[in-house]
């Protein structure tokens, strides 16, 4: 039912007694001055102030009243709401500003604390060595050429004029596949890769070769049995010993600096004629006089051996079906381990093969 009964009596009504009145609000402070957190004063604004809380109900009754006691009790339910209401404002105040303030401790970021983050990995130094030297020569239009790390005997003896009896065919040097006689062995050089690029593709070519090679060396600050090597070769129409010679200063410098160039000291290798080993002028001592006597890098030399190279043998390009009458060719070989060691002052080749981030990161993030 809505509405007041014709016989109602107002001043019966239990939440309007003035006792009542000050009840409600009374437990309406208590309450709010215990509320300890903002939700816990949310409740007690909902409890005490809302649309079912006596006071609201008392609030509603006052229309009820006959004029004369309505002035009266609007006056006192008034106060009360006023005073339970403005006790709420002070308590929310002072509640946010507690709160803002365990916020601040409770969510303080250390930033002086260790983490746990785990470290992002950065490419092997073979790897962007290997990379950096390629660049050099697709700088200069060349292509990179690749090929398998178990080769055929063919490929990295024979077809390279290296004759059945010459010693790098000895169990020595060379890692054979079981059985031995099927002819497949852990190429001992990337030099195979001069062949296969001879047999499958026609000249003009420039390419470079860089990975991994294999021998039966004995594991030492200088020697491994798996190591990487990066090999050279051009066959074209006109080509001569100055055009290496110009290729592999050029390649020096852009790995060491200027000014740290080449120079050839006449040598064999069964598959170059004429052949040479290639030095680079020490980059320590830069074959200054008066340094390189007490040079420890070149010991007093001036120069570092650096590789092999020569003309590619006509015999080579024969047997890998270019014509020697009208190309000839370059190539060279390096070791990429030992280049980079130099680069980087390394003195212990095993650095690179054991996996140790100390030695490693060293070489940055580069990517
Ligand atoms: N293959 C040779 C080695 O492993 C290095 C080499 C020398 C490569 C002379 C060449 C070259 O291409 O012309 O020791």
């Amino acid at each position: 039912m809505s509405g007041p009964n014709s016989d109602y009596d107002p001043v019966e009504v239990t939440p309007l007694k003035p006792e009542e009145v000050e009840a409600a609000r009374d437990a309406a402070l208590a309450a709010i001055g215990a509320a300890t957190d903002l939700e816990g004063l949310k409740r007690v604004r909902i409890e005490h102030t809302g649309d079912r809380s006596p006071l609201a109900l008392a609030n509603r009754e006052i229309g009820a009243l006959p004029p004369q006691a309505r002035k009266e009790a609007g006056q006192r339910i008034g106060q009360a709401r006023g005073a339970v209401n403005k006790a709420l404002a002070e308590r929310q105040a002072v509640l946010e500003v507690e709160h803002e303030e365990r916020m601040l401790v409770e969510e303080t970021v250390d930033v002086t604390l260790p983490t746990d983050r785990v470290a992002a990995g950065a490419r092997h130094p073979i790897t962007t060595g290997s990379e950096r030297i390629a660049d050099v020569f697709l700088a200069m239009g060349w292509e990179v050429a690749e090929g398998p790390v178990i080769e055929a005997e063919w490929l990295n003896f024979d077809a390279l004029n290296l004759g059945a009896d010459h010693p790098a065919r000895t169990m020595q040097d060379t890692f054979w596949t079981e059985p031995q006689d099927q002819g497949i062995v852990l190429r001992t050089h990337t030099s195979p890769v001069q062949a296969r690029t001879m047999l499958t593709r026609t000249p003009p070519i420039y390419v470079v070769c860089p990975g991994r090679v294999f021998r039966t060396d004995e594991y030492d600050a200088t020697h491994s049995p798996m190591f990487h090597q990066v090999e050279g070769l051009v066959v074209d129409e006109g080509i001569t010993m100055a055009h290496l010679k110009g290729t592999l200063d050029h390649f020096a410098e852009s790995m060491f600096g200027e000014g740290i160039t080449t120079r050839f000291r006449p040598s064999y290798f069964p598959f170059t004629e004429p052949s040479a080993e290639v030095d680079l002028v020490c980059f320590v001592c830069r074959g200054a006089a008066g340094v390189v006597e007490s040079c420890r890098t070149c010991r007093g030399e001036g120069w570092i051996e650096w590789g092999g190279c020569g003309m590619v043998n006509p015999r080579v390009l024969r047997a890998c079906g270019v014509d020697p009458e009208r190309f000839t060719g370059f190539a060279f070989g390096m070791g990429i381990d030992r280049t980079l060691m130099f680069r980087h002052a390394i003195e212990d080749l095993r650095g690179f093969f054991e996996g140790d981030v100390r030695f490693t990161t060293a070489f940055g993030t580069e990517i």
